[in-house]
């Protein structure tokens, strides 16, 4: 059988698409290869949010075109993703070599239509199709890069799509409308992977605070998604819960609450702010205001001080004044992130902001980007300095990630710390205490804890 390779760009939906399509396929009887010049098939999923990552995929394909077409010619090359669903056959136009286009809702279909391919039955694929009921097609879960007996965290994929439309994403358009899986079948899908090993789960959507908000709705005053969290929760034998992303708009008091009765449910929450402006954040069409985000931060912390807090912002979003973007900066020394994504405002084919007047000149968002990251650095800096001395409790997720020697787990709060372990520890809740403080990491200490408890 073949030998496949996927590459993957972009966010944690992305990872368990690939995922997806790796155990669909090893289902069919391919091998996963080592390295793309090792693969019969070269897939890479692709991200659309910004125009950055659209240009390394393509560079990578026309690479690939290049490199691997000319000393292995029989070598399937194929797009798939958000890039794939947004551009769909004038990828294939705009290079030849391209074997396969698969959008977003055909990820189910890949091992079909890779069979047609190698079997020459037909030379090259685009599938960009709505279909109905996509979102619950592929359940299956396989670790790529990971060993997979040393998994102890997976994804799990709630809903697809979203409704809210800010004028600066082209995920509304790549993923389509929001549909939402019922709650017995991710619980279903929770029950095996802890039958499997797994310990923390995360649950993924694009924007999960509008899970069921039609299919399932509000009961005794719990949204859809807070009834899932509970119904999750039940899972025997599952030691965490996550999630991403949540919306400001949909972080209404249930889930607040949520965090104080559910213990599995970690104290984190990445919340994206996008901007500190009112007037920004109307034109982003965002739902909220600085004020009713603000007020949100603060009754999370009330409920437990010491959550972990992160956020992504874009800056430079078109007419951003210095006024707008200093607000942004107020508002980010005001909550003390713990870190935060700042992005460069990048125009989006077909989104509202893309047609705005008064674009910012491209030298002033690089200056704009590298101020605020300075400060949610420094921040960062501080905050994770707080840790020293401290005993965290960890779980251990398995080699870390810059030095392979030592491994790593991360903290109900979502800090990563390394540790002199040994796998034995993989899957296991540990105390360490915290003697160094790296850059937005942790360094725990092994000798204080009986690492050699079972
Ligand atoms: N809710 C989604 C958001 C996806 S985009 C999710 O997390 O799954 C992730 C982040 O990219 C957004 O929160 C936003 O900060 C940033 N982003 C989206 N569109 C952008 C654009 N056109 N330019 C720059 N950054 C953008
Ligand atoms: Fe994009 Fe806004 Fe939805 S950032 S994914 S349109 S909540």
């Amino acid at each position: 059988m073949p030998s496949v390779y996927i590459k993957t760009y972009g966010c944690q939906m992305n990872e368990r698409d690939s995922e997806a399509v790796a155990a669909q396929l090893v289902a069919k009887g391919y091998q996963l290869a080592k390295s793309e010049q090792q693969a019969d098939v070269i897939l890479l999923n692709t991200c659309s949010v910004r125009d950055q990552a659209e240009q390394k995929a393509f560079g990578k394909m026309n690479h690939l075109a290049v490199e691997v077409r000319r000393s292995r010619p029989n070598t399937v090359l194929g797009f798939m993703g958000c890039m794939a669903q947004s551009r769909g056959q004038d990828l294939i136009d705009k290079l030849p070599d391209v074997d396969l286009v698969l959008g977003t809702q055909k990820f189910h279909r890949a091992g079909d239509y890779l069979e047609q391919i190698l079997s020459g039955e037909r030379k090259q694929i685009c599938d960009i199709e709505e279909e109905k009921g996509s979102e619950s097609t592929i359940r299956d879960h396989i670790s790529i890069g990971k060993t997979a007996n040393q998994s102890v965290t997976s994804f799990v994929s709630i809903m697809q799509g979203c409704n809210q439309h800010c004028t600066f994403c082209i995920v509304p358009s790549t993923r389509g409308r929001e549909r939402s899986r019922p709650i017995e079948e991710i619980v279903l899908e929770c029950e095996k992977l802890v039958a499997a090993g797994i310990k923390e789960i995360t649950l993924l959507g694009q924007i999960v605070t509008s899970y069921g908000k039609r299919e399932i709705g509000m009961r005794d005053g719990k949204s859809a998604f807070v009834q899932l969290l509970e119904a999750v929760h039940e899972v025997k034998g599952l030691d965490r819960i996550r999630f991403t992303s949540p919306h400001p708009k949909g972080y209404g008091d249930d889930l607040i609450e949520a965090y104080g009765y559910l213990p599995k449910l970690c104290a984190s929450a990445h919340i994206p702010v996008q901007s500190g402006s009112n007037r920004l954040l109307k034109l982003m069409h965002r739902g909220y205001t600085r004020e009713r985000f603000l007020e949100i931060i603060e009754k999370l912390r009330r409920v437990n001080p010491n959550i972990g807090l992160t956020t992504d912002i874009i800056v430079a979003f078109p007419g951003e004044t210095d006024e707008d973007f200093e607000d942004t900066m107020n508002l980010v020394r005001e909550v003390q992130f713990d870190n935060a994504f700042v992005f460069k405002y990048s125009p989006r084919q077909d989104t509202p902001a893309a047609a705005m007047e008064e674009q910012i000149p491209q030298e002033l968002n690089e200056a704009r980007h590298a101020k605020l990251l300075g400060a949610v650095t420094e921040i960062g800096a501080e905050r994770y300095e707080q840790f020293m001395g401290k005993t965290v409790r960890i779980l251990v997720e398995g080699p870390s990630r810059r030095n392979p020697q030592r491994l790593q787990g991360r903290t109900t709060c979502n800090k990563i710390v390394v540790f002199e372990g040994n796998e034995r520890h993989i899957g296991q809740l540990i105390d360490l205490k915290i003697y160094r403080v790296g850059s937005f990491t942790l360094y725990g200490d092994a000798a204080i804890v009986n690492l050699d408890q079972e």
